[in-house]
């Protein structure tokens, strides 16, 4: 069984753009902690995790399919924000942009008739929608809560309880 070399180049960009992922929630979760957010840090330094075991299913896959997974190097992420709410508006985009790659790949996929990735890609489909419900979730609390240091404060708080209890999709 193989995969086509139009769907290997998307898994191997993929691959990138976990990493790319990875690497901006570590960028995101050092800022927080010099910044005072420890919750938010916590958090952010479980995302950078999470995405990096992301990125590890697809070598994985590549590799079982023999295809041979490439890694590439990666843009520096942005290293400090205006606030934490800019911070997970960047981050909702972020995954707004994974969501559309891997859409992408599953039509690459049906079209090619590739059984085999389809399959494999339906994971990654249902997993972004629970990130984008994530931050979006996260950032509603603005609105509910406020702006100000107690609200920001407070919202840190729901960060640190979300980063002790991570949900079991998280792998
Ligand atoms: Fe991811
Ligand atoms: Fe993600």
């Amino acid at each position: 069984m193989k995969i086509s070399p139009k769907m290997k180049k998307a898994l191997n960009d993929q691959v990138t753009l976990e990493a790319s992922a990875s690497s901006s929630y570590l960028a995101m979760a050092s800022w927080c902690e010099v910044t005072g957010y420890q919750g938010s840090a916590n958090y952010f330094y479980m995302q950078s995790d999470e995405e990096r075991t992301h990125m590890l299913k697809i070598i994985h896959y590549l590799n079982d399919m023999g295809a041979v997974a490439s890694i590439s190097t990666i843009k520096a992420p942005a290293s400090s924000y205006k606030s934490l709410e800019g911070l997970i508006k960047t981050a909702l985009k972020n995954e707004q942009a994974v969501t559309k790659a891997i859409h992408t790949m599953v039509d690459i996929a049906q079209k090619e008739k590739d059984h085999s990735t389809y399959a494999f890609l339906e994971w990654f489909v249902n997993e972004q929608v629970q990130e984008e419900t994530k931050f979006e979730t996260i950032l509603q609390k603005f609105d509910l809560i406020g702006r100000d240091k107690l609200a920001i404060n407070e919202i840190d708080k729901i960060l640190a309880m979300d980063a002790a209890t991570p949900d079991d999709t998280a792998a």
